[in-house]
């Protein structure tokens, strides 16, 4: 389920409290990020992230690996619907069909920027 999956692939560096580390690892709980569009975070998942993100009013600029081809649509959906509902958050689980329709929509492509996702996207 998706806090297994959490565990396995996601804790080393956001933690298990979903607190991330200051400086380095941004955190998971109240993020603006993974209560926004979830078209938003499919894509973080899929494809990774790079460069400066402000996070709860916080900048982070490292970088975020791709999960694409490593993890299954059903996975990526667990795992995304599992970091919506924890720590307090509060947001609609996502759903499988949302993973493939990026799928198609944007196939393999290179890691965002946040700049990037709030062109395509919406601010979060
Ligand atoms: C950013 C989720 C795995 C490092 C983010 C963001 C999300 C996210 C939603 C957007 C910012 C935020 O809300 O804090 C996840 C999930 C993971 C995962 C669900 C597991 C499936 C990892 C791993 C690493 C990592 C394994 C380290 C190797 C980062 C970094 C950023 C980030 C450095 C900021 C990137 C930048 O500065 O542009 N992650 N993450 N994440 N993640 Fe992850």
């Amino acid at each position: 389920d998706g806090g297994a999956i959490y565990s396995i692939q996601c804790s080393a560096c956001h933690q298990a409290t979903g607190q991330g580390i200051p400086g380095a690892f941004p955190p998971l709980a109240g993020s603006e990020w993974v209560l926004a569009d979830s078209a938003i975070l499919v894509s973080i998942l899929q494809d990774g992230l790079q460069g400066p993100i402000v996070v709860a009013g916080n900048t982070y600029n490292g970088v975020m690996p791709y999960f694409r081809g490593k993890l299954s649509s059903a996975e990526i959906a667990a795992v995304l619907t599992y970091i919506r509902s924890e720590w307090g958050n509060n947001a609609d689980r996502i759903d499988p069909i949302m993973v493939d329709e990026h799928k198609t929509r944007f196939g393999e492509r290179v890691p965002w920027t946040s700049d990037e996702l709030i062109a395509e996207f919406g601010k979060p």
